[in-house]
């Protein structure tokens, strides 16, 4: 296992680090029951951890006063920023991930109708653990004081109502893939 609290810290020098670290310790938790779920091996596991954990990295970079971040790029960057900085860290797997985690995706026709400033690429969740990873981020926010409470399926669903009803079947079809939250009613 990687030294991702070190890399963080690397990068959220002038930064505070505090609310990635907690939100990216969620959201990796999350992502670990989702592996056991599947009965995905050690080596996955160990992966979808340590990416979980820097999937926010791009969050140093960024413009957010409401989260004591004073950088230079809009929020919408981070993922790509993250990619960036994790690929310059020798660690691409992990930048897919990072890049490939807003809402449930993006394609490249979502960057153009919204007029994302990204630059203009599909970028989807692929392999298993971006998707794990991408599924897990929908259920936390980085809002300071609720970071470590687990949004209801139900929420995490509503709020992806106004970006297309494909995201939504998206979210359905990850949610029956991973088991998560059949057993306990929470739809
Ligand atoms: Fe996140």
């Amino acid at each position: 296992m990687r030294d991702t609290v070190g890399l963080l810290c690397r990068y959220f020098a002038a930064q505070p680090l505090e609310i990635v670290v907690t939100h990216s310790r969620c959201v990796a938790d999350l992502a670990l029951e989702i592996a056991n779920n599947l009965s995905l091996s050690p080596l996955e596991r160990v992966f979808i951890e340590e990416a979980a954990l820097l999937h926010d990295i791009g969050v140093s970079q960024v413009h957010a006063p409401g989260l004591g971040l004073m950088g230079t790029y809009p929020y919408i960057q981070h993922g790509v920023l993250g990619r960036e900085i994790l690929e310059r860290e020798g660690l691409p797997d992990h930048g897919l991930v990072s890049e490939r985690h807003t809402g449930v995706g993006l394609t490249r026709e979502d960057i153009v109708r919204q007029n994302l400033p990204l630059p203009l690429r599909d970028m989807l969740p692929v392999s298993l653990p971006e998707q794990i990873i991408c599924f897990a981020d929908l259920f936390y926010s980085k809002k300071p004081g609720h970071l470590t409470e687990r949004k209801s399926m139900a929420l995490v669903r509503s709020k992806l109502i106004p970006f297309g009803v494909e995201k939504v079947e998206q979210f359905d079809r990850w949610r029956e893939q991973f088991r998560f939250g059949v057993a306990d009613g929470d739809v």
